[in-house]
């Protein structure tokens, strides 16, 4: 495994394409309500990536081996679909969840996030599952600094996931990232503490759990790219691109209207 460090020059183009990813998400958030199609939002994305960001959508004609080339610009994943759903012509309806997970480079950096979507009057199970896989993803992300490792990372995700009596999808992971979309090293979002690879500064990495309602079992469907769950159980999924330092992590993918974070990332002790 050889994993990539990020020079000054290097923390400065990821800082920038966070940044535009994290802002791409904040321009689609008014547009995603009941009747829009996520063709649509692809559209929305793909014209304010390229006209007003002047900057490329990583997942348009993305082919990583084993897979026919990716048709859209952002990944759409609905209710029980897992991650990689792709946009169609089937309008939202109230009620559905939705993963909007984007990925632009700009100047040959990448910045990758996800956030979850809740179109009209959302089920208290459905809101629940949204905002535990948003706290977990930042569980994962406060054990980030230099001298820790990557089964810190998982353990605690794993560990705040199961205990509110959801499953970790397995199949499917965070990742190093920079000039390359998806680099060294995998990040599980489960694991053992005090397990696998150190964390040093300058890495930048994805953390992205994607948890389910019912079982972690997943499958692929015949497109070649959307992962649903088994048993048909409602998944969620939030990603940050973090940069790790020697104090901590420094997370890139933010932006004006990012959700506020959790009242435990604040102030850790309490939790
Ligand atoms: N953005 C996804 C990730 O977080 C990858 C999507 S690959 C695609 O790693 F081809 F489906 F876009
Ligand atoms: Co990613
Ligand atoms: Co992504």
């Amino acid at each position: 495994m050889s994993i990539n460090l990020r020079d000054t020059d290097g923390m400065v183009g990821m800082r920038v394409a966070g940044r535009l990813a994290a802002e791409l998400l904040d321009y689609l958030t008014p547009h995603i309500c009941p009747g829009i199609t996520t063709n649509q939002i692809d559209r929305l994305a793909e014209d304010y990536t390229t006209r007003v960001q002047g900057a490329v959508s990583a997942p348009l004609h993305y082919a990583p081996q084993g897979h026919t080339p990716y048709p859209k610009s952002i990944c759409t994943s609905v209710n029980h679909q897992v991650c990689h759903g792709i946009p169609n012509d089937k309008p939202l309806k109230g009620g559905d969840i939705l993963n909007v997970d984007v990925t632009l480079i700009k100047d040959g950096w990448h910045g990758d996030t996800s956030r979850m979507f809740m179109v009209g009057h959302v089920s208290i199970a459905a809101r629940r599952l949204c905002r535990l896989s948003f706290e977990a993803m930042w569980k994962g992300i406060l054990q980030v600094r230099a001298g820790a490792c990557l089964g810190d990372v998982g353990h605690a995700i794993q560990i705040y996931a199961e205990g509110h009596g959801l499953s970790v999808v397995r199949e499917y992971c965070g990742h190093g990232i920079g000039r390359n979309f998806h680099e060294d090293p995998q990040v599980l979002h489960y694991g053992k503490a005090g397990t696998g690879e150190l964390l040093q500064a300058g890495m930048t990495l994805t953390i992205e759990p994607m948890l389910n309602a019912g079982r972690r079992d997943v499958r692929s469907m015949s497109d070649g790219w959307t992962i649903v769950t088994k048993d048909h159980s409602l998944s969620a999924q939030w990603e940050h691109t973090v940069l790790v330092t020697d104090t901590g992590y420094e997370v890139l993918t933010l932006s004006a209207n990012s959700p506020d974070v959790p009242a435990f990332v604040l102030s850790p002790a309490k939790t």
